[in-house]
């Protein structure tokens, strides 16, 4: 029998179950992979809160975009970005639906290979934070020379896009809370504490105002000083397309822009090779077997360790 994760219903952590299926084999085109690490992220918990609405027919729901693992078994015709996938492949998965399982079988066009230079953990964690974040820096056009403000520096997509910002040759300002200043810090930014008085403290830091704004918060703080800080309110992204930020004419990802989709995927390479590199590094916070998936949601949801949660099998 096989593991997986699902939502009964719509709800808090409670709605969540462990389910035991009989393993299918993958069918064309598909390949099976035993599951090693699984990434945690916000949107897992938000889709069965009800946050973006309820539909019975969605009932019980799959939940998870991303994991590692090893292939087990192949389907015919399974031929992934990286060219013929065998079993013993070691590889990621994303995106995908129903990745909180200990066995997968998706579409060989969801699995990319994984560097022996990546631990599972990490591996599992990449993908999501590592691909909204380069999409988030290519839609405003960071390059070298730019002053940045990230809104969440210390979030898992936050931490990623200053690594890449400043790999770039951007300059970046970071905001976090002040147990997280050293993090920040340490990923290359400069950082900054969210709360009262941010606006003055990035006017300190950036009496010019910034180039571009990444917004991983969506607050009204972080949508309100970003337009008093941005000098062209064209270079505003962010991942939380709140109406105030849309309102306030913030670029979005992901969500429900279609384009994103096939950028995502074109990603995936452009990051694990920046992770192979070591230029995009990934810092496992917490990790919690399977059946504790309901404890991470509530612990990710609150204030928390700077870093990705991992579920293990
Ligand atoms: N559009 C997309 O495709 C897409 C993709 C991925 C994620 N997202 C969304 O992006 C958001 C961030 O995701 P994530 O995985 O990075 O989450 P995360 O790892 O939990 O990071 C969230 C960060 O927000 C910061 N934060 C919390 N309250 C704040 C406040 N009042 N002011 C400023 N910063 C605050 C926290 O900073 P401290 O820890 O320093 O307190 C934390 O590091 C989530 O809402 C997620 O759903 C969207």
């Amino acid at each position: 029998m096989t593991r997986r994760v699902i939502a009964r219903g719509y709800g808090g952590p409670e709605v969540l179950t462990v389910v035991e299926v009989d393993p299918v084999p993958p069918a064309r085109g598909e390949v099976a992979i035993e599951v090693r690490a699984i990434g945690v992220n916000p949107i897992d918990y938000k889709r069965y809160s009800g946050a973006f609405g309820t539909d019975p027919d969605s009932l019980p729901m799959d939940l998870g975009a991303e994991a590692a693992g090893v292939i087990v078994e192949v389907g015919e015709d399974a031929t992934g970005p990286d060219g013929p996938l065998s079993p013993g492949d070691e590889v990621i998965a994303y995106p995908v639906d129903g990745a909180y399982a200990d066995r997968l079988v998706v579409g060989a066009d969801s699995v990319v290979r994984k560097p022996p230079s990546l631990p599972w953990n990490e591996a599992a964690g990449l993908l999501v934070a590592g691909t909204t974040a380069v999409e988030t820096l290519d839609v405003i056009q960071v390059g070298s020379g730019d002053l940045v403000l990230v809104h969440g520096a210390a979030g898992a997509v936050g931490s990623c896009v200053v690594q890449v910002a400043c790999g770039r040759g951007a300059t970046v300002i970071g905001t976090a809370r002040p147990g997280h200043h050293d993090y920040v810090r340490s990923l290359g930014a400069t950082p900054v504490s969210y709360g009262d008085g941010l606006a003055d403290r990035v006017r300190v830091l950036a009496p010019d105002g910034v180039d571009a704004v990444i917004d991983t918060v969506g607050g009204e703080e972080a949508v309100d000083v970003s337009v008093a800080s941005v000098r062209d309110p064209s270079r505003m992204v962010t991942t939380l397309a709140v109406p105030r930020a849309v309102d306030a004419g913030f670029l979005g990802v992901g969500g429900k822009n279609p384009a994103s989709r096939g950028v995502r995927r074109r990603l995936r390479s452009v990051v694990v090779d920046l992770a192979d590199r070591g230029d995009l590094r990934v810092r496992v916070a917490r990790t919690y077997w399977l059946a504790e998936a309901g404890r991470a949601h509530t612990e990710l949801a609150g204030p928390h360790p700077a870093g990705k949660f991992v579920l293990l099998p």
